[in-house]
């Protein structure tokens, strides 16, 4: 993080200008001057962990079905680049090559799960076995982890801290859930991720949670006054589509 001020963390990528989840996007993000990279996780059908948002892959390929029947091969031979930018095919990307860019470019990650019913806590086992392969579930010091989970799933949250005590988690939700402090607790997450909309509401949940030892991570922060709005609350994380304007407008 630096010199004090909040962490930019890049959403999907840098994903205003390049295809979310692409390595273009990731690689943008880099560039740009983003301390970590937020991506989230869907299982394919042979069980590899994949970038991706959406249950099914219409939006943003050319190929059609559900992640969750399709096998990697299978979307390693769709275009996940030129809806944004036509012309300009790219592969989906797995968590294994994210998490590769994000060791050579000494990126943080911020992972999270989404929620494919059928797997019932398979995307946790295979992100905790991943970050443990990666050695990554065991940081000096957790206040610097390389990677943290984050979720909107509360029992996601309490399957990781119980699997990968080393690896911290964040609950995400609205401001008036994450408020009291008590569904944080309840799963043992060391930061909560309320929406920016929401924060605008309750600004003071963030120091609630500073006062109970949690971090906020913050998304997705788009505009000048809200990025002032969480640099002024003390922030620790801000998730952004685009990763150079805040850093720049942080700057002041
Ligand atoms: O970083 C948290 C945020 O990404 C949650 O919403 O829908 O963009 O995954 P979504
Ligand atoms: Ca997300």
């Amino acid at each position: 993080m630096a010199g004090g001020v909040a962490g930019v963390v890049a959403h999907r990528g840098a994903s205003g200008e390049y295809p979310e989840h692409t390595m273009s996007a990731f690689e943008a993000a880099v560039a740009e001057g983003a301390d970590a990279i937020e991506c989230d996780v869907r299982l394919t059908k042979d069980q590899h962990l994949v970038c991706l948002h959406d249950r099914t892959v219409e939006r943003t390929s050319d190929g059609t079905g559900a992640v969750s029947e399709l096998d990697l091969a299978d979307l390693k031979a769709m275009d996940f680049g030129s809806w944004k930018r036509p012309g300009k095919p790219e592969p989906v990307v797995t968590l294994d090559e994210l998490i590769e860019l994000a060791r050579t470019s000494g990126r943080k990650l911020f992972v999270e799960t989404k929620h494919p019913v059928r797997f019932g806590g398979m995307v946790e086992q295979k992100l905790v076995a991943a970050l443990q392969r990666h050695g990554l579930a065991k940081p000096d010091d957790l206040r610097d982890a390389p990677v943290t989970v984050i979720s909107f799933s509360g029992s996601a949250i309490w399957r990781v801290r119980r699997n990968a005590p080393g690896v911290p988690a964040v609950l995400l939700g609205e401001a008036s859930r994450l408020l009291g402090g008590g569904a944080a607790t309840a799963v043992r997450a060391q930061g909560i991720g309320p929406s920016v909309e929401s924060l605008r509401e309750r600004p003071d949940t963030v120091a609630k949670a500073r006062a109970a030892g949690r971090f906020t991570y913050c998304w997705t922060v788009d505009s000048e006054v809200d990025v002032a709005l969480c640099n002024g609350l003390g922030v620790e994380w801000i998730a952004t589509n685009h990763p150079a304007r805040t850093r720049s407008w942080l700057r002041g």
